[in-house]
């Protein structure tokens, strides 16, 4: 199954039609309609009508459409209406919050295999994405990451995170590092992507969500969560090489072939030392390119 692009995933109150149809114009690569806590707990059930009727009847073109549930637990009264009651309408694909253990994400897995079977969808197609933002979920992230086969991406929570530790949130966000950090290495080691927590200051400019967005791709993660269509265009941005950064991975890739067709496997190159490392650092660039649609 191809991978699937995710720069920028914006999510919306699952209750909110008019968010939603509004998140289905912006040409974000994600949508995700909450039913957890951007929904107030009375409005659980209406959350689920709103957003089961949108995945029917809104157009959202090349948007992935998500569904956030609430936490898996032993008690199923509220996930698995969730999913119960929003399965029919296809989403693409589930996110899962507040996850802590492997088997949150297979006792999912078991229903929508039987629900792809019922409707007759391909089987394995729906896709799960799971949030880590608990300490029980970052010890257990080793399982965590090789739950499932639908398993497509660990995203990062840093404020329940916070919350869960006891740490206080400050803007360089060092009391959450370690977590963010572990993230991205065990999302790779699987092959998932790593999508990064939510910028929630939206009384700042663009410049600080610049670069917290920066410093997460410079990290290796593939994504952010966005939180208002304002941020869309910064996020998916910053995960958009520009011409230029295409041009010169191309060019440092051509110059390591040449060198290697001449027998030499490390070379100075723009003053700088080339070898097979930098030679991948420049792949992922044209990848990422390609993974943005740009032709390469
Ligand atoms: N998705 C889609 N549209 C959104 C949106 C979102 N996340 N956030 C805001 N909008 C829309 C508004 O409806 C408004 O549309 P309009 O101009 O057509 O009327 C426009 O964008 C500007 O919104 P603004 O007034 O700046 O924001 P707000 O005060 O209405 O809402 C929030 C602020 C934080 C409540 C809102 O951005 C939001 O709901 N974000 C998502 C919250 C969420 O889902 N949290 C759970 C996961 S962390
Ligand atoms: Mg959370």
């Amino acid at each position: 199954m191809a991978i699937r692009t995710r720069r920028a995933l914006l999510f919306m109150p699952g209750d909110d039609r008019k968010k939603i149809e509004k998140g289905a114009t912006l040409g974000v690569d994600s949508v995700i309609m909450d039913l957890e806590d951007g929904v107030a707990l009375n409005r659980k059930a209406e959350a689920r009508a709103v957003t089961a009727a949108a995945l029917r009847e809104i157009n959202f073109g090349a948007t992935e459409r998500l569904v956030r549930i609430n936490p898996v637990m032993d008690d199923p009264a509220v996930w698995f209406h969730d999913i119960q009651e929003t399965i029919e309408s296809h989403p693409d694909g589930y996110v899962l919050p507040k996850v802590d253990h492997a088997e949150q994400i297979q006792r999912v897995a078991v229903h929508l295999t039987r629900a792809e079977r019922q409707y007759g969808w391909m089987e394995g197609s729906i896709r799960l994405l799971a949030i880590l933002e608990t300490a029980l979920g970052i010890v257990n992230m080793k399982d965590i990451a090789d739950a499932d086969p639908r398993l497509s991406a660990l995203i990062f929570g840093a404020e329940d995170l916070a919350g869960d530790i006891g740490a206080i949130r400050t803007p360089d966000g060092w009391e959450v590092f370690y977590a963010r950090s572990k993230l991205v290495i065990f999302a790779k080691a699987k092959g998932l992507q790593a999508i990064d927590t939510p910028f929630i200051d939206l009384g700042t400019d663009d410049s600080m969500l610049r670069a917290e967005t920066e410093q997460a791709l410079y990290m290796g993660f593939t994504g952010k969560l966005a939180i208002h269509p304002k941020q869309v265009p910064v996020i998916q941005s910053v995960f958009t090489p520009t011409s230029d950064q295409i041009a010169r991975a191309k060019a440092l890739i051509a110059a390591y072939n040449d060198h290697q067709a001449h027998g030499e496997g490390v070379f100075a190159y723009e003053g700088r030392m080339v070898d097979m490392p930098m030679v991948k650092s420049a792949e992922a660039i044209l990848a990422r390119a390609r993974a943005a649609g740009i032709d390469v």
